[in-house]
């Protein structure tokens, strides 16, 4: 299921699923994103659902009997988030909660999830894509970072899988060169760079790239 599947990654990604032979649900409110998008992915075995991520109801009632969920359907309007942060606060960290306790009641225990590093500030030293500081800038970072800590709650709380990558490019969506490193929160997982700067409670599994 892929909510914000009618944008450009989530309907880039959706393209893909369908290559590779995945039943697909789209779920978005084509705020931005347009039907348009899916043309090329046909519409079997394409489900499509026009909603709200905010609206709670619509959410639970669609999420059952899915594998995995991708959230793409984050406002990345960074302007409006500063004259509108109670909208943005609903929909980019309430709407994830709905998607993640809709998870949770229907036992689906994979989500994916592209964080936005470039929004994460400047610290005082440098630090790497995976290990970025984590001081927000603005209210379009400061949610992303929330919404990977839910994430990453829910994943350790309710032993889901979680994968958060961060994309550098949107030519990460495309699976060209430039992509996108992942970072993979599992409760059981080991450090698979052997990197030991990280502080965690639980190792994050980092992998691709
Ligand atoms: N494009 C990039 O280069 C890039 C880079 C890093 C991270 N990201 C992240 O990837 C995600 C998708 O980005 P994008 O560029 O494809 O954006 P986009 O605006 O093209 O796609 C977002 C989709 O979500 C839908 N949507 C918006 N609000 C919704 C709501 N309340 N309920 C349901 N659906 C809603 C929109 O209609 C749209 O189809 C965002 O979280 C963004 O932060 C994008």
């Amino acid at each position: 299921m892929v909510f914000g599947g009618a944008g450009f990654i989530g309907s880039h990604l959706t393209e893909r699923l369908i290559q590779e032979g995945a039943a697909v649900t789209v779920y978005d409110n084509l705020k931005t994103g347009r039907t348009a998008n899916l043309a090329k992915s046909g519409s079997i075995p394409l489900s499509f659902i026009e909603a709200d991520v905010c609206e709670r109801n619509k959410v639970e009632e669609t999420v059952p009997g899915h594998e995995v969920i991708f959230h793409f359907c984050d406002d990345s309007d960074i302007r409006s988030a500063a004259e509108h942060p109670d909208t943005f606060v609903e929909q980019n960290i309430m709407g994830l909660f709905y998607v993640l306790e809709s998870m949770r009641r229907n036992g689906i225990r994979l989500i994916l999830f592209p964080a936005a590093p470039p929004c994460s500030g400047a610290g005082p030293s440098a630090a790497s894509e995976l290990h970025g500081p984590m001081t927000p800038l603005n209210i379009y970072g400061g949610a992303k970072l929330a919404a990977e800590g839910l994430i990453s709650a829910w994943a350790h709380t309710y032993d889901f899988r979680a994968i958060v990558f961060a994309s550098s490019a949107s030519s990460a969506a495309h699976g060209s060169r430039g992509g996108s490193r992942f970072r993979e929160k599992t409760a059981k997982g080991s450090d698979a760079t052997g990197d030991t700067r990280r502080r965690h409670s639980k190792p994050l599994l980092c992998a691709g790239g």
